[in-house]
């Protein structure tokens, strides 16, 4: 079995990287980047960043602990609880308001992805292949295989319903910051990562030290394990283009009918065959995002 913490490490380093490409790519040449960031990083707006960083590093643990503690259907389903917390926060630090439609339509929606997630359990296995599943799938097989003996429901659960708090807390102070000042969205983002590898690296070491010590950063890693990594990496980066030009709660809608398209690309390319609960459940997320949109 692969570290999970060295995991968490590893995708923390390569958002920092692909921002700092980005940002000498956007402003012209490496040496501009540097002198940007040497501007913008000795700053008060870089401690702001300690917060979500530390959230976010805490959230990601918790998230492969639920995972080595539960199975997949059970994780994706408990986390979409995430869609209200985020709402909450929304209302309280941001001080959105949202109509009673609204807040129909967000539990519609936590409805509709758990419908469609939960069949992945009762009925074809194959959904668990899907592109969504696949960072829940490759934790749980390898949970299973090294960690079955040792699973408490309770610490899954309680797991994955903290990291669902922190999801709606830390999405929209990110959010805030973002929206409150210029500073450009790579360098908020170096920002972030900076601690949030400073972070990973602490959990990583009280956690894992010693294997880490004894049988290196990456063992147990293969294939699926740098997908998996890659995947959270480029969706890290892309939660925050989605904060910044929409928001927070709408990034609960975006994440909820990319689970419910993989379902539909695994139904073409895996013989997945769609159950009643699936379709229903499928036909309510949409439902829901029309209706938030109204
Ligand atoms: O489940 P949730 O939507 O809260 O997950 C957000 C994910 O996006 C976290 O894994 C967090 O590390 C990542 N993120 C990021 N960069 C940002 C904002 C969030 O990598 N700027």
């Amino acid at each position: 079995m692969y570290l999970a913490s060295a995991a968490v490490l590893v995708m923390e380093l390569l958002k920092l990287i692909a921002c700092v490409i980005g940002l000498a790519v956007q402003e012209g040449s490496v040496a501009a980047a540097v002198r940007t960031l040497r501007a913008e990083i000795p700053s008060r707006e870089t401690l702001q960043m300690i917060v979500p960083s530390g959230i976010y590093a805490v959230q990601n643990n918790l998230l492969y602990t639920a995972l080595s503690n539960l199975d997949a259907a059970t994780y994706q389903v408990t986390y979409q609880v995430k869609i209200l917390t985020t709402a909450l926060f929304s209302v309280l630090m941001l001080g959105k308001h949202l109509t009673k439609m609204r807040w129909i339509s967000l539990v519609m929606l936590l409805i509709g992805v758990a419908m469609v997630q939960t069949q992945g359990e009762a009925g074809d296995k194959a959904l668990a292949r899907t592109v969504t599943a696949a960072v829940a799938a490759v934790a749980e097989k390898a949970a299973v295989a090294a960690t079955a003996p040792t699973q408490s429901r309770f610490v899954g659960i309680s797991a994955v319903l903290t990291a669902a708090v922190l999801s709606g807390f830390a999405g929209c102070y990110f959010e805030r910051v973002l929206k409150s000042y210029k500073t450009s969205m790579l360098v908020r983002n170096v920002q972030l990562g900076l601690f949030g590898t400073l972070f990973s690296l602490l959990a990583m070491l009280s956690t894992d030290g010693r294997a880490v010590w004894e049988g290196g950063l990456m063992q147990g890693w293969n294939g699926n394990t740098w997908l998996v990594v890659l995947n959270q990496a480029f969706g890290g980066l892309l939660v925050s283009v989605v904060v910044k030009y929409a928001d927070s709660i709408l990034k609960g809608f975006a994440s909820s009918i990319s689970i419910v398209l993989s379902s539909i690309i695994a139904a073409i390319c895996l013989n997945f065959v769609p159950s009643a609960e699936f379709i229903v459940g499928a036909t309510v997320v949409i439902a829901a995002g029309y209706l938030y949109s109204l």
